[in-house]
This record gives structure tokens, C-alpha cells and sequence, in this order.
């Protein structure tokens, strides 16, 4: 399995806790995960890059999502973060790997975060998963989940459904997240997983937290998880254990936001994911891009 987490003897013995952390995502969406940590960490410095103008890594292949993945983060890492939080479906499933090799500082990813937590939240074992096309496909959140047990040494039988849902996408981004049209396909694509009796749903996918309620309506039984609320969870873990967390609130700019393309509907979108002013994004040109 892709471990998603660097260990801490990665960590530069110079971190320092002012140092900001890094999150990634392949556009827009990462910023639901960024509105996370803001609330759960309030102390800390937000370094974002989006690449949006390769977005989205959904539909792309591993090599491809590694290569772009792998670029992004050394964006990051120039910037001296003192850890990286793949935001990130797509490129956690697919590039951890790669990501973690040029990586001295730790990188957390949303799968294994997510994978721990649906199991220890359900309690009959069906669990379902919702993410992209190419996250469905990989199998990581199945392999993590296989991988934990394994750990554990647990017997348990576990049924996981997985489902591609990649119109709440832009269902999403366009800020529909009470129409009809969303709940038509809310519908559509949860009716295999409601007919499989999940009790417990993976948010595997950046934008899907902003259509908590919808999903939540079409099942309402089910515990939903924010699987980027989970990778914070353990960044803030890894900031414990290595006593690196901001001792104060910064006198600078909570987020600095970067991305590699600046589309005219880029700051309207990002600030209803970050659910509050980004007051700016810089546009940056990758080396390679
Ligand atoms: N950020 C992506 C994810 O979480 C969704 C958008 C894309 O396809 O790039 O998988």
C-alpha cells in the first residue's frame, strides 16, 4: 500500500514552527481542505498551490498526475514548508510514491487518513467511496483499508462500494449545491451505494464536502467523511509529535494562495470553498508547465 505519511525522522532537525505548512491540490478544491485547518489550527501559515491550469488530474494517468503532482510540491518545498498536505484525491492515490522520494519534509496524504477513520467509524463494514474516475480506479482507499487491517492483524470482513462521481464536480464549483439538478445526480450516482447498505461514505474528492447536504439528504444514515479534514487531522498529529506547532497567530497572511493559471471565476469560487476572503491568488508559471 502507498503509505501516506512520511515518518518524522524525515523532519529537518532546523523546522522551525513559524514555518508554514504546504497543501496542494490540482485546482480549486483544496481550499475546502485549507478551510479545515484554518478552524483546527488557527496558529498556522498556509502555503496553497493549485495547478489550475492542468486541472483536472481526475480524468489524467498515474504518470501523468505523479509528474504534474511531483512538480507542484517543489513549488512548496522552495517555500520551506515544513509539511505538505496532499489535498488531493487524485494525486494521493496516485503519486504519494513519487511525491514522498523528493520530499525531506513530511507529506500527508487524504487516503490513509480517510481509510482509518471509515473503518473505525463503521460499525457493519460497508463503506462506500466516492471520488474521481481516476481515484475509483486506482483501488488506493481499498488498499489502504487492506493494509490497516493487515496492521492491526484483524480478521474483519469489510464490503467497500466505489463509485465515480465526477459531475459534482463542476456541480460544485458552480455553486449548485441545493439544486435539482444536483440532487438528480446526487441520486443517480448514490443509488448503487444505497442499495449496498453503507453505513459509512469516503469523501474521496476535494470538491465533494461542499455538497455535504445533498449526499447527506440522498443517505441519510451514513456517516459521511471529509477526507481532507482527516489529513489535517494528522499533519497536526506529526506537528505534535515533532513540537513544531505555531506558537502564535501570525502576523501575516493566513493563506498565501498560488496557481498556475488565473481563470476569471478562480477567486468567486475559491473564497465560497474557503468560506471567508482569500484577499488574493499569484499567478505562477511552473518550470516545465
Ligand atoms: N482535486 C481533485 C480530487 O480531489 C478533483 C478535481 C480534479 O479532477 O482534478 O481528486
Amino acid at each position: 500500500m502507498k503509505n501516506d505519511r512520511k515518518t518524522a525522522s524525515n523532519l529537518s532537525s532546523s523546522t522551525i514552527p513559524s514555518q508554514a505548512i504546504g497543501v496542494f491540490d490540482s485546482g480549486v478544491g483544496g481550499l475546502t481542505t485549507v478551510r479545515k485547518l484554518v478552524n483546527m489550527l488557527p496558529n498556522e501559515r498556509v502555503i496553497y498551490f493549485g495547478d489550475t491550469a492542468r486541472v483536472p488530474y481526475g480524468n489524467k494517468t498515474a504518470a501523468t498526475v505523479s509528474a504534474y503532482t511531483c512538480e507542484c510540491v517543489e513549488f512548496l518545498l522552495e517555500r520551506e514548508v515544513k509539511v505538505v498536505i496532499i489535498a488531493c484525491n487524485t494525486a494521493s492515490a496516485l503519486a504519494m510514491e513519487a511525491v514522498q522520494r523528493i520530499s525531506p519534509v513530511p507529506v500527508v496524504g487524504v487516503i490513509t487518513p480517510a481509510a482509518e477513520t471509515a473503518l473505525r467509524s463503521s460499525v457493519t463494514g460497508r463503506i462506500g467511496i466516492i471520488g474521481t474516475r481516476a481515484t475509483v480506479q486506482s483501488g488506493a482507499y481499498q488498499a489502504a483499508m487492506s493494509s490497516i487491517l493487515q496492521k492491526q492483524g484483524l480478521e474483519r470482513e469489510i464490503t467497500v462500494i466505489a463509485e465515480a462521481c465526477p459531475l459534482f464536480v463542476p456541480f460544485a464549483e458552480e455553486g449548485w449545491h441545493y439544486h435539482p439538478a444536483t440532487r438528480l445526480v446526487a441520486e443517480e450516482y448514490l443509488a448503487p451505494l444505497k442499495l449496498a447498505n453503507i453505513d459509512t461514505l469516503i469523501l474521496g474528492c476535494t470538491h465533494y464536502p461542499m455538497l455535504t447536504d445533498v449526499i447527506q439528504d440522498v443517505l441519510p444514515n451514513v456517516r459521511l467523511i471529509n477526507s481532507g479534514e482527516e489529513a489535517v487531522g494528522v499533519a497536526d498529529a506529526i506537528l505534535h509529535e515533532q513540537n513544531i506547532h505555531a506558537q502564535e497567530r501570525s502576523l501575516h497572511r493566513i493563506v498565501d494562495c498560488y496557481i498556475s493559471d488565473k481563470s476569471t471565476a478562480f477567486m468567486s469560487v475559491a473564497e465560497r470553498f474557503l468560506g471567508f476572503p482569500l484577499g488574493m491568488a499569484q499567478e505562477v508559471r511552473l518550470k516545465k508547465g
